[in-house]
């Protein structure tokens, strides 16, 4: 992404704005792991998008109109001893050298600057209860202004969220943003595959987790969208299961739900397959049918189709399934009406995909189900998750957990797996495990 393209974006954003009104949007903090340790620091979604600027302790301002330059930026000054530490950060001069602002300031000097830009501004725009920090700081300054309302100094008078914008505008990938979705998808495919090559009964599930960061961090991926599920028998059936700590048995299943971030745009990619390197008869029925379900999401999808009736779709088609394999039991309808279904596939088919693992962007837009539109990317990843305790089917079905999840992009007449490259039939899935 170069500099332009954030410019860019702030105009479209300043444009939406308007003149008369402020915008502001907070960097993420530096957050604290332990004494004098920081958790690697990952900037904000929406202050990146904008501003392209990987620094904590920041602020943007959005001033259209403004004389001195529309676009202020407001982080830390440039500081050898820091440098020396930490290594190079941008500085004030750098902001507007690199990052393009019209205007830099001190991040130490907010308090003094900033109730300035927000005098007879009308509207302002930021995202609100994000950054208490902020949150406060603002109504201070917005308080202080209306003390000076003798001096002819008008205090804005509405906040207004400016998510609403910015995730609108986010829900729709440019060319650039997709070459980086198709790169972290591309490498977090070779992750799956090199993980599924490596895996083997008495290994712990953490060591399949350290081939997944191998591979993404030997193709130029500096970290994971999220922590890798890798989950081994029934702990796939725990569905944010991140302990990773079991050790693997050769007659069950393993779920590695895991996607590398390229330059913050994420991959999220599920595979489940046998430890053995061949299903059993029951893991075989099951995952049929999860991928059934799959692939007929997948091919539902093109601009116009109604996101929910795709949803809808995947739970007709895997209540039918779970009727045939016997583990429900009872008429369709109703057992869709009743949602007994929910015993076995219990969340969505899938959620955009974007910066964030799971994006901004509205589902329904005024009560009504979204549309897809191209440039969208969404997952599709049905699942299907036995309980090991689950007393209402036979013990075969007991502890499978199964999900397949691929990043789809919605193109001009249909759509785009981005994730294609990590096999899902079974015979594939086979055949690749047993040229180890
Ligand atoms: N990896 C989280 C999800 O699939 O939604
Ligand atoms: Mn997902
Ligand atoms: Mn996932």
């Amino acid at each position: 992404m170069k500099p332009i393209d954030f410019e860019k974006r702030r105009k479209t954003v300043m444009a939406q704005i308007g003149l008369g009104n402020i915008g502001l949007i907070p960097s993420a903090p530096d957050r604290t792991r332990n004494r004098d340790v920081d958790y690697p620091f990952r900037q904000d979604s929406d202050f990146y998008y904008l501003t392209g600027f990987n620094e904590s302790s920041a602020l943007a301002v959005f001033i259209p109109g403004r004389e001195q330059g529309e676009y202020i930026l407001f982080c830390r000054e440039f500081d050898e001893k820091k440098k020396l530490w930490e290594g190079s950060h941008s500085g004030l001069e750098g902001a507007i050298t690199h990052y393009l602002a019209d205007d830099s300031f001190p991040i130490d000097d907010l308090n003094d600057i900033l109730p300035g830009m927000l005098e007879n501004k009308h509207k302002v725009f930021y995202p609100m209860g994000r950054d208490s920090e902020l949150d406060h700081n603002l109504l201070e300054w917005i308080n202080h202004l209306k003390k000076q309302s003798r001096n002819c100094v008008n205090a804005p008078g509405e906040l207004v969220s400016l998510e609403h914008i910015l995730h609108e505008m986010r829900l729709f990938k440019t060319t650039a943003e997709l070459k980086l979705m198709r790169k972290a998808a591309q490498i977090s495919a070779k992750a799956h595959i090199r993980a599924m090559k490596n895996c083997k009964a008495g290994m712990y599930e953490y060591q399949v987790e350290a081939e997944i960061i191998h591979e993404l961090m030997q193709s130029g991926l500096r970290a994971v969208a999220y922590p890798s599920i890798v989950a081994g028998g029934k702990n796939a059936c725990t569905l944010h299961y991140v302990k990773n700590e079991s050790k693997l048995r050769k007659n069950d299943l393993l779920l590695i739900d895991a996607g590398g971030e390229c330059e913050h745009y994420a991959a999220d990619i599920t595979r489940t397959f046998p430890i053995s390197g061949k299903f059993s008869v029951a893991q075989k029925q099951l995952y049929q049918l999860v991928l059934d379900v799959q692939l007929a999401a997948i091919e539902q999808i093109k601009p116009g189709i109604v996101w929910n009736d795709i949803h809808q779709l995947s739970i007709r088609m895997m209540t039918t399934g779970l009727i045939k394999l016997g583990l429900l039991k009872g008429d369709r309808d109703s057992l869709i009406e009743d949602e007994k279904y929910k015993e076995f596939y219990m969340h969505r088919l899938g959620h955009w995909l974007g910066m964030d693992v799971h994006d901004v962007g509205d589902y329904k837009i005024e009560e009504e189900w979204r549309v897809l539109e191209k440039g969208m990317v969404l997952t599709i990843e049905p699942g299907v998750y036995v309980q090991p305790d689950c007393e209402t089917v036979v013990a075969k079905w007991r502890g499978i957990g199964i999900r397949i999840e691929d990043d789809i992009l919605v193109t001009q007449h249909g759509y785009e797996v981005l994730s294609v490259d990590v096999p899902k039939t079974i015979e594939e899935i086979e055949t690749l495990m047993q040229e180890n």
